[in-house]
């Protein structure tokens, strides 16, 4: 925001010094009055500045209608699906264990990011789902993204009690908005994925940039989740400014390969805590720029360059034995959710909008199907 001012004050007095546009008319008189379009620029310009540095979410006013549109398609296949027997959730649906872990926050950070649950140096307890993101359950080796999805316990002032971090194994979703996502549903309703990124033989119609991000998720090599990088893709306020998340495994543990059963990326999970731990680094990158770090389109890559991410806290998951039963039965009854938040931690954007809405009514479905209460744990 400092900049961009500084910025533009210096190029108004270069245009008054350079006399292309002398914005101050000397009176008959002898005083000094400003220009009527002088006033009108001045206006204008401080309009825009004031509307780049902050975090505005733009709400598009087809926006409502997609989201019901959304969920009426995701409650009904949930739904359908469940007259096979378990209601499971619509996306993510196979999951590789839950794993108890401690979220430390880390000493030593800088000011400005002392914000929300990272402002006092403190551990949290926290479970992890590692999940595949299709819909179907489905063999490990098929291509797919990755989600780690971390609940923090005890966080007095999110209302759910819980701040959690849905995140992804690519910086980037591939949808762009909510009017997107309702086509890209009924394609996968249709299942016809391909007619989301080619409508029509129209080639200004296609989706290239979604397509190309499906194919880079798909074609990444995975044979531990607890080795690799994940993203929240999405945007999070962090007090005044805003944020997107990731989390990045501290070191290669030992190399495990790729098998032949179909649930290899739990079996490497299991065969890595039974003796060691694993650990991640969990950083926030700030958006300190407006055009090139929208808020509305999660298709687009925040820089790096203009914003690398910054570690705040250090995830650690102790050696242990969480494929058991009760554990299982304890993960598929957890339910993860953006929204389960501080208010200065508070998501951002369209996608996370339809997010609110569909995350609560589909696991309170699945629950109800399930006969299972909705319980937002406190402690292990
Ligand atoms: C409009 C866009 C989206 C829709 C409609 C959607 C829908 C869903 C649904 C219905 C669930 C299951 C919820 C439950 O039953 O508890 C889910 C889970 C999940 N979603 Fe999304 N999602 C969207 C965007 C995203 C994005 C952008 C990410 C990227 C980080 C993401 C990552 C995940 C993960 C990791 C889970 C599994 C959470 C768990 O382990 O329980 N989703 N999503």
């Amino acid at each position: 925001m400092k900049v961009q001012s500084i910025t533009l004050a210096a190029i108004v007095l270069k245009v008054i010094k350079m006399k292309i546009y002398n914005p101050l008319n000397l009176h008959q008189n002898g005083r000094f009055i400003m220009d009527n379009k002088f006033l009108i620029i001045c206006s204008f310009i401080l309009f825009t500045q004031f509307l780049c540095a902050e975090v505005i979410e733009q709400i598009p006013i087809e926006e409502k209608i997609a989201t019901q549109k959304i969920l009426g398609m995701i409650e009904h296949s949930v739904k359908t699906e469940a007259l096979h027997g378990q209601a499971r959730r619509d996306a993510h649906p196979k999951s590789h264990g839950c794993v108890m872990a401690k979220f430390s926050v880390l000493a030593s950070l800088p000011k400005s990011l002392k914000m929300g649950i990272f402002k006092e140096l403190r551990d949290y307890p926290a479970w992890i789902r590692f999940s595949n993101g299709s819909g179907k359950i489905q063999d490990d080796s098929e291509g797919d993204g990755r989600g780690m999805a971390i609940k923090l316990m005890g966080v007095e002032k999110s209302k759910s009690l819980t701040q959690d971090f849905v995140m992804i194994n690519h910086p980037v979703f591939f949808v762009r908005n909510a009017s997107d996502y309702v086509e890209f549903q009924q394609a996968i309703i249709a299942d016809s994925p391909f007619r989301f990124f080619f409508p029509s033989l129209n080639p200004f119609k296609f989706r290239l940039r979604e397509f190309w991000i499906v194919n880079e998720i798909k074609n990444k090599d995975v044979t531990n989740p607890l080795d690799i990088q994940y993203w929240s893709q999405t945007p999070y306020s962090f007090g005044q400014s805003a944020v997107k998340y990731s989390a990045r495994s501290c070191h290669k543990s030992i190399p495990l390969h790729e098998s032949s059963s179909p649930n290899y990326l739990r079996e490497n999970m299991v065969r890595q805590l039974e003796k060691s731990s694993a650990c991640f680094e969990f950083m926030v990158q700030v958006r300190n720029q407006s055009t090139d770090m929208p808020i509305e389109d999660p298709t687009i890559e925040w820089s790096e360059e203009m914003s690398p991410f910054i570690t705040v806290a250090r995830v650690t998951i102790p050696p242990q034995q969480f494929n058991t039963p009760k554990q299982n039965e304890l993960c598929e009854n957890l339910s993860f959710s953006p929204w389960h938040a501080t208010p200065e931690h508070r998501p951002l954007g369209g996608i996370n909008r339809v997010r609110k809405v569909v995350y609560e009514t589909i696991s309170r479905v699945r629950h109800e199907i399930n006969g299972q209460e909705i319980i937002e744990p406190t402690r292990f």
